[in-house]
């Protein structure tokens, strides 16, 4: 008999379908953004209950700069209205924020918004919500080379554990499971290093409507997958 796999310890969404979700019901796409917004605070409680340690949402890629202006700003805004309006909450709900990606393409303003949340629930020990903006799995593993030619380490001396290190965050675990929703079935430069033994899910329903139902679904069926890391 197989046995089930233990909760995941690290979960990563990409949060994909937003805009669809706004077209379904005539709104602007910004809208949909907004309600996704909204779905992440409460998805993050559902995770922390299952046991679940460590939950990494995939906010803006680094290919998302070459949207429209006006939704490259919202979302910058709303970054930056979630992080005045909801920080205190994360923070009363024992959950450390954690930023993944680039800082120097933001505002002055906005990285120093990014950091105070970051500061302000550092020593936060429930969940770990490390939300990805301006991200990119190819952006994360190029900076990383640039800083182990940096660091003078030679040639001969850099193995997959030296390039692990020299990647962002590099004291959390790779994601166990990594969860698509909005029915594409790709990983859109999604820790593109971390997630090489990841379990994959894809799920059609739209980010907005992912609730507590569909966290069940996703973790029932990464009870069931055989992880065997290359081995037999
Ligand atoms: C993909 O949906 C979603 C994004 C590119 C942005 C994800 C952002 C949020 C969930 C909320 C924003 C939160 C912060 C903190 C900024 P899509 O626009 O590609 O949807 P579509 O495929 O239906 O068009």
């Amino acid at each position: 008999m197989t046995q089930a796999n233990h909760p995941p310890q690290h979960v990563a969404i990409i949060m994909d379908g937003n805009g669809r979700w706004a077209k379904k019901r005539g709104l602007p796409r910004l809208l949909g953004h907004r309600a996704g917004g909204e779905n992440m605070r409460p998805v993050a409680r559902i995770f922390a209950d299952c046991g679940v340690r460590y939950l990494t949402l995939y906010a803006f890629s680094t290919e998302n700069w070459s949207r429209p202006r006006t939704e490259v700003s919202g979302l910058l805004s709303l970054l930056s209205r979630k992080i005045d309006q909801e920080t205190q909450a994360f923070h009363e709900e024992n959950i450390r924020l954690v930023h993944l990606g680039r800082q120097d393409r933001m505002s002055e303003r906005l990285r120093k918004k990014v950091r105070a949340a970051v500061e302000l629930t550092r020593n936060n020990t429930g969940l770990t919500l490390c939300l990805a903006f301006d991200y990119g799995g190819r952006d994360e593993i190029a900076g990383a080379a640039r800083r182990i030619v940096d660091a003078g380490i030679r040639g001969d001396d850099i193995d997959e554990s030296v390039v692990a290190r020299y990647l962002r965050l590099p004291d959390v675990p790779d994601p166990d499971l990594v969860i698509r929703t909005g029915g594409e079935s790709r990983l859109s430069n999604f820790l593109l290093w971390q997630a090489a033994y990841s379990e994959l899910y894809f799920t059609a329903v739209l980010w907005p409507d992912f609730g507590p139902q569909d966290v069940e679904e996703a973790l029932s069926e990464y009870e069931r997958r055989q992880r065997r890391f290359g081995r037999i």
